[in-house]
């Protein structure tokens, strides 16, 4: 098959064009390396199978190729306000890559009669009121908040994915991501773990922004690449929102304990101020749904996760 991965030279992306194409199939990696970068797909490069563009996929996409499946994966992800590269940094761009970008994005898969996945995210739910967050629950955001740039983008691109299932005859689906941690997340995203493991390999104070006590549910990426080929490919996914994420809850606190115990680090465990205003103090996923149509649940532990990231980090910073 050909497939089209927007956002292709980021985290998730870049693990989803190495999956696919270790399962032979040929990748158009499409990325404008606002947040992403050409380290990520290097490797990627001397494979045959694979080619990358340079487009803001804000633009209209002319490619003459048949495409068979089209990931769409290319936003701002990042939360964390001291970021540069998170979406409070980049507010317009974050805004129409989940917009303008998901609505050229699925006039291209029409016309190529072409799968279509668009990448949304647990930020939906906002701040929630029900917990654990089944994909039927509405979600309690604020259309003019601080996180609304970015949740309100992927709400409207969930509402235009949906039309052109309902309407325009594309067999898309929508797949509402949790937390995801794992090797290539950039140093200077700085999310929750990086930091962590950053400030503990380098024996500097890990920083809790408030008391720990807010939990936070960590999926390793390969779990989640998994969950998003099986959404895109398995039978009967059309028009299917499904949340994918991990079901085991920790403090904030327990991460940081975590990453110390792995990384044997001396450093000591700090609070300080700058919980950002609308930060959720608690989100967790049900994944009845992904259980039930996909049969999946992530499988790798968290220790064996940090692991894997932490080896990556110690080459990486
Ligand atoms: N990582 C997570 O925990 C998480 C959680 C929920 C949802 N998501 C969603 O998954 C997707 C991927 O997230 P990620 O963590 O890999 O982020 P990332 O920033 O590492 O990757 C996003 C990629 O999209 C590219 N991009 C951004 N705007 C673009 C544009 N206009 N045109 C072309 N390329 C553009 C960036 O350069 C980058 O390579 C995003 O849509 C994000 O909202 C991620």
């Amino acid at each position: 098959m050909k497939i089209l991965i927007a956002g292709g030279a980021g985290f998730i992306g870049s693990h989803l064009c190495e999956k696919l194409l270790k399962d032979d199939h040929q990748i158009v990696c499409v990325d404008n390396l606002l947040t992403g970068s050409e380290k990520n797909i290097a490797d990627l490069k001397t494979n045959s199978n694979f080619s990358f563009i340079s487009h803001n996929i804000i633009k209209p996409l002319n490619f003459d190729q048949k495409i068979d499946a089209v990931f769409h994966l290319a936003s701002p992800a990042s939360p964390n306000h001291h970021s540069k590269l998170s979406y409070h940094a980049l507010p317009i761009e974050t805004m129409l890559a989940n917009t303008s970008g998901t609505l050229e994005l699925l006039k291209f898969a029409k016309k190529n009669q072409a799968k279509f996945l668009f990448a949304s995210t647990s930020e939906v739910y906002g701040d929630p009121e029900k917990h654990p967050q089944s994909e039927d629950y509405r979600g309690n955001t604020s259309t003019t908040g601080p996180r609304s740039v970015y949740d309100e983008s992927k709400r409207f691109g969930e509402t235009l994915t949906a039309y052109f299932w309902r309407k325009e005859g594309v067999d898309g689906r929508v797949a509402r991501i949790f937390n995801t941690y794992g090797p290539r997340m950039l140093k200077d995203d700085m999310r929750m773990l990086v930091n962590f493991i950053h400030q503990a390999v380098t024996g500097k104070p890990i920083t809790i922004y408030g008391n720990g006590k807010q939990t936070r549910s960590l999926c390793y990426i390969d779990d989640m690449v998994k969950g998003l080929t099986r959404l895109m490919f398995y039978p009967k996914t059309k028009a299917k929102i499904v949340n994918l994420g991990s079901t085991q809850e920790h403090t904030v606190l327990e991460y940081a304990q975590l990453v110390k115990k792995i990384t044997s680090s001396t450093s000591k465990i700090v609070f300080t101020e700058g919980l950002p205003p609308d930060d959720p103090k608690r989100r967790q996923p049900d994944i009845s749904k992904a259980k039930k149509i996909l049969n999946w649940r992530p499988k790798i532990s968290l220790e064996e996760g940090i692991k894997k990231m932490v080896i990556y980090f110690k080459n990486n910073f």
